[in-house]
């Protein structure tokens, strides 16, 4: 039985493939159940959304229950989440006592934490989204954190099976240029589940934007034991050779953390290379175009492309709402 829902490799490939099974089946409305009929589940939101939000919100009205929606700093108390820090700062009340007091009420916590893209050693710990694991008795659901956004990844897995069918695919994964670094959760997250699913999974980025070094060790792994490869490319062209999926991303460098301007100078030079256009989608095995949006067009992707019967991002983003009505049901008993 699953505890808490943070990252897909906590899971084995059975238990993963058994969710999109079960997504599937609440995409059909054939799932008239209501798991979560008399119980609450708290939504946790420390940054922005759209998708998670209502998808979460909707999903758990959908399995018959009440979503709580907080936002630590604004509509609710800020919240420190260091172990043993005098809190004479600007935070008010600790995750500690947040956590014990709202799993009273609650079933389950989703949370939403990204990166701040300021220390790389602390934030590639994920250390808020740990502290509710560790202090929560409820199961934490990670709605995405600064390392992994799983929830998205399922959904993504669950789009490729629905469009593309069960067999193994090449799946690239494309760094693509944005006039400011965003977090590596969406990517890592990504790669990761694709490798654990069994497809062969090519990674494309200029140099220095490598994915963490420890989550790629894992991605190898995970891929070796399902029977998919994993390989690299530096190469903005090439990358899009034959594949069947384009995942378009932008991510910031981790040699760049705490150091914006310089990120931002860096990558400049990559501007319109690392775009996907028709060009680079006429070198794919017609593939199906992917992003996890929000999306900016003409700077990660062309109308052209996004615009086009090979984009699925939408119903990508459908999908969020069946994967997480399946994980929810999982979860909460
Ligand atoms: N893809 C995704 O998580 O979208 P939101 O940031 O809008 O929730």
């Amino acid at each position: 039985m699953m505890k808490n829902f943070l990252k897909t490799s906590d899971h084995s490939v059975s238990v993963l493939n058994g969710l999109v099974d079960s997504a599937v089946t609440f995409k059909s409305a054939r799932a008239s159940a209501r798991p979560l009929a008399g119980k609450s589940v708290a939504l946790v939101f420390f940054n922005p959304s759209l998708r998670t939000r209502a998808s979460m919100q909707v999903g758990i009205y959908e399995l018959g229950g009440n979503p709580v929606i907080l936002e630590p700093g604004s509509t609710s108390w800020s919240l420190e989440h260091r172990e043993g820090v005098v809190m004479d700062g600007d935070k008010t009340e600790h995750l500690k006592e947040f956590v014990r007091v709202l799993e009273r009420y609650v079933s389950a916590i989703g949370v939403r934490t990204f990166a701040e893209l300021k220390d790389w050693q602390v934030e590639r710990t994920d250390p808020i989204l740990t502290a509710f694991a560790d202090y929560a008795a409820v199961p934490v659901i990670n709605l995405e954190s600064a390392m992994h956004h799983p929830c998205q990844a399922m959904a993504d897995m669950m789009t490729i099976r629905e469009k593309l069918g069960t067999e193994r695919k090449t799946v690239l994964l494309t760094w693509a240029w944005h006039p400011k670094p965003l977090p590596m959760a969406v990517p890592n997250s990504f790669a990761l589940a694709a490798a654990q699913f069994g497809h062969d999974v090519r990674i494309a980025h200029p140099k220095g934007y490598d994915l963490d070094s420890d989550l790629l060790a894992e991605i190898k792994s995970q891929a070796s034991t399902s029977g998919g490869t994993v390989e690299f490319t530096n190469s903005a062209s090439e990358a899009f050779d034959g594949v069947d999926v384009v995942y378009a991303k932008s991510w910031g460098g981790s040699r760049f953390y705490g150091g914006t301007e310089a990120d931002i100078a860096h990558r400049a030079q990559f501007r319109n290379k690392w775009i996907v256009d028709d060009a680079k989608m006429a070198q794919t095995n017609e593939a199906i175009f992917m992003h996890c949006l929000p999306v900016r067009r003409n700077v990660i992707v062309t109308d052209g492309v996004i615009d086009s019967p090979q984009s699925v991002v939408v119903d990508e983003a459908e999908n969020r709402l069946h994967i997480q009505k399946a994980i929810m049901s999982e979860l909460i008993k």
